[in-house]
């Protein structure tokens, strides 16, 4: 069966269970909080394109893999929506804290409402996808459920680790790749692998399969955000809805960033200088001239190619 046929068939059921968490949230329907989440999820968007709600891939994953192992995936619906939910929780944070002001083709919700008032909407994302795992509990074991939220709060706190690696690196010296492996594995490769390895446990996979799914997971989240990295330099804003000059404005150590630094070369130089929105163009075109387009490219392909067992981050 095509991917797309796959899409298809849950998306429309992610988005259901999607709209049961917040609708069961005892957020009233006319507040001006409820009113920010179905904002941020895309779901009251005026004039929205395609892009306003999000690719939803990390629940179409889990839902992927718990059909793969042999699951009926309709019971791992609340850890889909619960990934969704987290994963929408740390875009709002995340926001704040890259001083990003466009996501999904619109200013983002710290833009719109002001920083203490989106901090807060993000905890009750947050707040939401614990309280959506907990209604495993209806369609599995009290031991698989358990265990579900385990990886779940760990994939979390990892989430959380690897923010914090890519806040501080901002202002460090010396960020070498090895520092920025550790780091995107937290931020991103953290959620993408605990999906589908929830997906696997909720599926009824032997442990061993549920480890395997794990690492290709990881393997998915390292290419997603060393392309998402690429994207952040040379993408077309009015594709993927988010600045291309945010990541250089804000000094953050992404692949091709560190790429350039190494070569201690133009784009090195160009770096101690102060960096704007009028001059960020020509940095990005610096450093697509020493090589960092290609190399990051390529980084991204390899790690879609290593196999289940060679999926150390190097
Ligand atoms: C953006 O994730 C953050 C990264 C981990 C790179 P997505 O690209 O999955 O964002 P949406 O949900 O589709 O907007
Ligand atoms: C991705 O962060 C990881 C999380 C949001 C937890 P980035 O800052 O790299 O992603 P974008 O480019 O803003 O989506
Ligand atoms: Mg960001
Ligand atoms: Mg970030």
């Amino acid at each position: 069966m095509q991917l797309e046929t796959y899409t298809k068939k849950f998306l429309p059921r992610i988005e259901e269970q999607l709209q049961s968490v917040i609708e069961q949230s005892q957020i009233p329907g006319d507040s001006s909080l409820r009113e920010m989440l179905n904002y941020h999820l895309g779901w009251t968007v005026p004039g929205a394109g395609p892009k306003a709600a999000g690719k939803r891939i990390r629940p179409l994953f889990l839902l992927l893999v718990s059909e793969a192992v042999g699951g009926v995936w309709q019971k791992s619906l609340p850890a889909a929506a619960a990934v969704e939910v987290l994963h929408n929780f740390s875009l709002v944070h995340d926001d704040i804290e890259d001083r990003s002001e466009t996501r999904r083709g619109r200013e983002t919700l710290w833009k719109m409402h002001g920083i203490p008032l989106a901090l807060n909407a993000g905890d009750a994302m947050f707040s939401l996808a614990f309280r959506a795992m907990q209604k495993l509990s209806r369609s599995h074991s009290s031991d698989v459920s358990l265990q579900a939220y385990h990886l779940f709060t760990n994939a979390c706190l990892a989430l959380t680790k690897g923010q914090h690696l890519d806040i501080s690196f901002e202002n460090a010296e010396n960020t070498q790749v090895d520092d920025y492996l550790v780091m995107i594995q937290g931020k991103t490769g953290a959620l993408l692998s605990t999906s589908a390895e929830l997906g696997a446990l909720l599926g009824g996979a032997p442990v061993k399969l549920q480890q395997t799914y794990a690492d290709l997971g990881k393997n998915i989240g390292l290419a997603f955000q060393v392309y998402d990295d690429y994207l952040g330099i040379w993408g077309d804003s009015e594709v993927t809805g988010k600045s291309n000059s945010s990541d250089l404005l804000a000094r953050k150590k992404s692949l091709p960033i560190l790429y350039g630094l190494n070569q201690r070369g133009r784009f090195a130089e160009m770096w101690q200088d102060e960096i704007t929105e009028n001059n960020a163009a020509a940095l990005a075109s610096q450093l697509k001239a020493e090589g960092a387009y290609d190399y990051t490219k390529d980084k991204a392909v390899s790690y879609t190619h290593l196999r289940a067992h060679e999926t150390k981050a190097n």
